[in-house]
C-alpha cells in the first residue's frame, strides 16, 4: 500500500515518518513513536483509553487516521510531566487515589486537562460530563472526580480545594480526608492502649 509522509509534533518533539493511509493515530503513537501511554481498548470511540490532545483539543486517537494528524501538535500523557514535576492532574490522581489498574488513566487525565483548560473551576456535574466518554472499570469514578477537583484547585492556586487544605496545613502529609481519618483512628488507638 502507498505510504504517505507526515509530520507529527508530539509533546514538543517533531517526528517525520511514513504511514499507510489506513493507520490509526493511536497505533502510530504507540507502535511507531513509542508513546505507549496512549492505551488502546475498544478501537471504536467508546472507552476513551486512547485520548490525546490534538491542536489543543481532546480526541480519541483510535478514530483519527495518522494522515489526518499531519502537521498537528499532539500531547500524550508522557507530555504532562514537565521538568520532572508532575502536572496537577497527575498529582491529583495520586493524592486522591484516582486509579486502580491505571488502564483508563492516561485518557482520563487528558480529557480532564482539556476541561480544565476551558473551565478552570468546574463543578462535579461538569467534570462528570467531561469524562463521560472515558470508561473506568475499577474506581467507581468518585475518586477521579476528586482528582480533577484537586487539579483545578491547584491550577487556580486555591489552597481550599480537595486535598490541598490538609496538604497546606500539615506540610504535605497526609493529603486526603481518608488518610486523615485513618491517622486520627491510629492515634486514638495508641492513646487507648
Ligand atoms: S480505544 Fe479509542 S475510544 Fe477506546
Ligand atoms: S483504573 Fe482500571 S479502568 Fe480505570
Amino acid at each position: 500500500m502507498t505510504e504517505h509522509d507526515i509530520t507529527l509534533t508530539v509533546n514538543g518533539t517533531e517526528h517525520d515518518l511514513s504511514v499507510e493511509p489506513r493507520t490509526l493515530l493511536a497505533h502510530t503513537l504507540r507502535d511507531e513513536l513509542g508513546y505507549t501511554g496512549t492505551n488502546v481498548g475498544c478501537e471504536s470511540t467508546l472507552c476513551g483509553a486512547c485520548t490525546v490532545h490534538m491542536d489543543g483539543d481532546a480526541v480519541k486517537a483510535c478514530t483519527v487516521l495518522s494522515v489526518q494528524a499531519d502537521g498537528a501538535e499532539l500531547q500524550t500523557v508522557e507530555g504532562l510531566r514537565e521538568s520532572g514535576t508532575f502536572h496537577p492532574i497527575q498529582e491529583g490522581f495520586q493524592k486522591e487515589h484516582g486509579l486502580q489498574c491505571g488502564y483508563c488513566t492516561p485518557g482520563m487525565m487528558l480529557a480532564a486537562t482539556d476541561l480544565l483548560e476551558e473551565n478552570a473551576d468546574p463543578n462535579e456535574a461538569e467534570i462528570r460530563e467531561a469524562i463521560e466518554g472515558n470508561l473506568c472499570r475499577c474506581t467507581g469514578y468518585q475518586n477521579i472526580v476528586n482528582a480533577v477537583e484537586y487539579a483545578g484547585a491547584k491550577m487556580r492556586g486555591d489552597d481550599s480545594g480537595p486535598g490541598t487544605e490538609t496538604a497546606a496545613a500539615d506540610g504535605g502529609v497526609p493529603t486526603t480526608d481518608y488518610e486523615v481519618v485513618k491517622i486520627d483512628e491510629a492515634a486514638k488507638m495508641e492513646n487507648d492502649i
